[in-house]
């Protein structure tokens, strides 16, 4: 199976991070976001990742480093001007459709969750529709791409991007599973998949939902992002509480990278991740944020 990842965006509410390097390459709980989504990918049996990308592409090209390491192939897609979340399957058509006529998948590059593709691929072999999408339950609505659905079957009735009014609460999550033919309903040119690919497949009664099992969040925003860690942390504790750093200085989930060093009589956490070559000097006092690569910390800094 295949797999493209819509990584061209000019990630403005994540700025000042993303002046420097594109959104997807932002660090998350230690790597950069778009790791997570790439190495879930190769779990289940994903052989090539297609990179639409657009802003900043040659620090993008950076990531072919990662084929080896990951054991996956990556390609690149360049758009030449922005080709928004549907233009791009247009423009990778020829990398993404081959003779097995399978069905592939695309990602928002800043949503973090569990990834649960497996039973998504599951899903949507069963309901034998056009489309499946990842939805998930929100307090706040009308910043996602809300979805009104059959709760029995799963079948779409309704996408409203960005809705102005209520709609429902059920939101995309920015994960689908697309068969080949939604191609051919996007033309090659600068064109929302939210706005005037989803509405056509729904109308048609073709666009399926499945609520998305475990925990959610698009980390493109400072606040979702230091929410989404928190959330993230939670379900590595459940999931594999070793990674998690132990000790009479830490206080709750905390990630430290393994180059990483801490001085004494520091107290770190909850909720703080501790990137690669991070020196945090002695008696730092840390909770709920995200120490990226190579930040050092002087002594007796607070940040609560
Ligand atoms: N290649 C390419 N070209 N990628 C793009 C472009 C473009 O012109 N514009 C945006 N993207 C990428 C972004 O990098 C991101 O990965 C994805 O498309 C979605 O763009 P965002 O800017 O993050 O959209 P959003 O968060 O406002 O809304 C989207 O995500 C929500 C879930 O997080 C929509 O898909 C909503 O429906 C959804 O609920
Ligand atoms: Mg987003």
């Amino acid at each position: 199976m295949k797999a493209l990842i819509l990584v061209g965006g000019l990630g403005t509410r994540l700025r000042p991070l993303t002046l420097s390097v594109p959104k997807p390459l932002v660090e998350f709980a230690n790597k950069p976001m778009i790791l997570h989504q790439i190495e879930a990918l190769k779990a289940i049996g994903v052989t090539e990742v297609v990179l639409a990308i657009n802003y900043q592409p040659e620090l993008m090209l950076n990531l072919k480093e990662f084929e080896k390491k990951l054991e996956i192939k990556i390609t690149f897609s360049q758009e030449t001007e922005p080709l928004g979340t549907a233009g791009p399957l247009a423009l990778a058509r020829d990398k993404l459709i081959d003779d097995s006529g399978e069905p592939f998948f695309v990602l928002n590059s800043d949503v973090i969750s569990e990834y649960p593709l497996k039973q998504m691929v599951d899903f949507h072999k069963a309901h034998g529709g056009e489309a499946s999408i990842m939805v998930t339950k929100v307090d706040e609505p009308s910043k996602y791409g809300v979805v009104v659905m059959e709760e029995t079957t799963g079948k779409v009735e309704r996408f409203v991007e960005k809705p102005k009014t209520f709609v429902g609460n059920k939101i995309n999550a920015g994960i689908y599973l697309l068969n080949p033919s939604v191609i051919d309903r996007i033309e090659l040119r600068p064109t929302s998949i939210e706005k005037e690919v989803f509405p056509k497949i729904a109308a048609d009664n073709k666009l399926y939902a499945m609520v998305l099992p475990g925990f959610w969040m698009d980390i493109g925003q400072p606040r979702d992002y230091i929410a989404g860690l928190r959330l993230y942390l939670d379900s590595l504790r459940k999931k594999s509480s070793t990674k998690l750093a132990t000790g009479p200085h830490i206080v709750g989930n905390v990630l430290v990278d393994e180059t990483a060093k801490i001085g004494e009589g520091c107290l770190i956490g909850p909720d703080v991740a501790i990137g690669p070559g991070c020196i945090v000097e002695s008696g730092v006092r840390l909770s709920r944020c995200s120490v990226m690569s190579g930040v050092c910390i002087k002594q007796h800094a607070l940040h609560i």
